[in-house]
């Protein structure tokens, strides 16, 4: 699997035990948050929502990831939309983001729920017209809520009047705008045989066979999602119309789906195998030496770049960059002269599915370190990916460990892009039976692969009926078991829950001057159970510190100056803290102010 990255390694969900005994402890700090609170307050420094005097937006941005379908269902039926969006802005400027990126919402078949797409400028009818989307960049406005678009620029559905028109024949004017190619030959039954050993990210060959053109088709993801041919320049000029449509019509910029497939190589050379065995979907375990990020898409990139700089406003291109490795990342920047992308997404931190301390440093410090000026974007949690809370939890301690993955998030000098829910702790909820899954990879991968259901099943909004999220009888994906006491008005009522622990972060990012600007250098790094850092900034410092164990653990930093704490979840750390001898419990966070 080139760019999903642990559809087989799966965790499974949190108990509703696991979140009783986390909600107790919150309720014992609960009297302590006050305090918390108004120390925060004397931090703060002058800086403003709209920062424009410390560099571009996105710098210093919360991105925050709407899947469309299960935001807001403002039709009842059954299925989110941009209306309900919009209805949510509210709540979106309270928890303090800066934009939204929208997953695909453009007309589509829905194969892949709209990364299958079959008109570029447009709103399928399910959620809604153009006429709502510019409501909703208009509402973001009125909310300082920025709209992101995700641009799925590798391929477009098999219904996309480009790919029918370029089925039909070899000769006609868009034969050649996706990845076509003669047959190795025919079996002794006839059947042709693909060109090569090419497999799709979902599972199978990834060549597709077309009696009219007497030729394969390649596809990286589904069938019914032919790739786009990128060696050809019409392909460019039309898929930066597309892009120019948004960016009339005011979007912030663009999330680029699996970015680094646009091009394959010329001679089409077999993929190595990578290792022995199969892989869940029952496909041998090849390398995408030939199939991704090859070196002729940074030149795309820089045109790309160069087409989004010519807007006001600093748009900003964002990528779906699962990269081997840092020095790869930093390519996608356009490294010293950063004339690609502003933000292609670090997979190496979020992504490491453990909580161990010197993995996380490494990767935290490569990515501050070996982007040269570039800026990094931290992700723990998005669609593909079954979520953090069990990605990371122990099943006893999901609460405490969410709060870690958070601070970590929020502290560290990085863009940081979350996924709705997340600061809920909304759960992985995988369907137990084949037939209520609606995921393809989970239909043809089951019972091995169940594909990425669990972690798009709808926002938990209230108690009431659907967790308010809709009206409807039955919902496109169930909601969760847990909304009853895993939602925004439960946990908006209580002052020390998850997402009281989001906002409180959100707002620290954005108005202390170290949190925002300053370097950013870790402190004690023999210490294979406490991650800690300092944030450097002109009027003081931020440190923040991380018991990434269950056990108590006793840490002695090297940092003189008086101490104040600004957030924490434990009791005994919210005054008289001492940064020479701290004891911090299992899993606790504890982030203060050092002047
Ligand atoms: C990556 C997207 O995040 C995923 O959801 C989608 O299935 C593939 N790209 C194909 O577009």
């Amino acid at each position: 699997m080139g760019n999903l990255m642990d559809l087989n390694e799966r965790g499974v969900g949190g108990t509703g035990f696991a979140r009783w005994t986390m909600m107790t402890r919150a309720a014992v700090v609960l009297a302590l948050a006050a305090m918390c609170g108004s120390a925060a307050q004397g931090q703060m420094t002058a800086a403003t929502h709209a920062g424009a005097a410390d560099g571009p937006w996105w710098k210093h941005a919360v991105i925050y990831e709407i899947y469309p379908r299960s935001f807001q269902d403002s039709n009842g039926d059954g299925v989110g939309d941009l209306n309900g969006i919009t209805q949510r802005m509210g709540y979106l400027q309270s928890l303090g983001v800066d934009a939204i990126w929208i997953s695909p919402m453009y007309p589509s078949p829905q194969v892949d729920f709209g990364y299958d797409i079959s008109n570029y400028v447009g709103v399928d009818p399910q959620y809604g017209t153009l006429a709502d989307f510019d409501k909703l960049v208009a509402a973001g406005k009125e909310h300082h809520v920025r709209v992101i678009l995700d641009m799925v620029l590798n391929h477009t559905s098999d219904k996309h009047a480009w790919f029918v028109e370029s089925a039909s024949s070899r000769t006609n004017p868009r034969a050649d705008w996706y990845v076509w190619k003669d047959p190795k030959g025919f079996d002794a039954q006839g059947k042709p045989i693909p060109p090569n050993n090419w497999i799709s990210g979902f599972g199978g060959s990834a060549w597709e066979w077309v009696p009219a053109r007497k030729q394969f088709y390649y596809h990286e993801f589904y069938k019914q999602q032919p790739d786009l041919n990128w060696r050809n320049p019409v392909v460019e000029k039309a898929a930066f119309d597309a892009m120019r449509f948004w960016l009339d019509r005011g979007v912030a910029g663009f999330r680029l789906d699996a970015i680094p497939t646009l091009f394959e190589d010329p001679q089409m050379r077999d993929n190595p195998v990578e290792k022995p065995g199969l892989n869940a979907q029952g496909d041998p375990n090849l390398s995408d030496m030939y199939t991704s990020n090859l070196p002729e898409v940074h030149d795309v990139i820089r045109r790309m770049r160069a087409m989004a700089d010519s807007y006001p406003g600093n748009r900003v291109l964002i990528g779906e960059t699962y990269l081997p490795n840092i020095a790869e990342l930093n390519k996608w920047y356009g490294g010293e002269k950063q004339d690609e992308l502003q933000l292609p997404m670090d997979m190496q931190v979020g992504f490491t599915n453990k909580l161990d301390v010197p993995l996380l440093r490494q990767r935290i410090k490569d990515v501050e370190t070996q982007i040269g000026k570039n800026h990094p974007l931290l992700v723990f949690d998005n669609h593909d990916n079954g979520r953090s809370w069990e990605r990371y939890g122990d099943g006893v301690h999901n609460e405490a460990i969410a709060r870690l993955i958070a601070t970590l998030l929020f502290t560290s000098r990085s863009t940081a892009l979350m996924y709705y829910g997340e600061e809920l702790g909304m759960v992985t909820s995988t369907p137990t039976r084949k037939e209520d899954v609606q995921d393809p990879i989970g239909i043809t991968g089951w019972p091995k692969e169940k594909g990425r259901d669990g972690e798009r099943t709808p926002m938990q909004w209230d108690a009431s009926v659907d967790a308010g999220f809709s009206t409807a009888a039955k919902t496109w994906l169930p909601v969760a078991a847990d909304y009853k006491t895993v939602n925004v008005k439960v946990e908006e009522g209580e002052p020390n829950s998850l997402l009281n622990w989001h906002k409180k972060l959100i707002a620290l990012r954005r108005d202390n001057s170290a949190l925002r600007d300053g370097s950013m250098t870790m402190l004690d790094e023999s210490n294979n159970s406490v991650l800690s850092f300092v944030r450097k900034g002109p009027a003081g410092s931020v440190v923040t510190v991380l018991n990434l164990t269950g056990t108590e653990q006793t840490v002695s930093l090297d940092v003189s100056g008086s101490v104040t704490t600004l957030v924490t979840d434990v009791p005994g750390l919210m005054t008289g803290v001492s940064l020479k001898k701290m004891v911090v419990p299992a899993f606790g966070s504890w982030v203060g102010a050092v002047k």
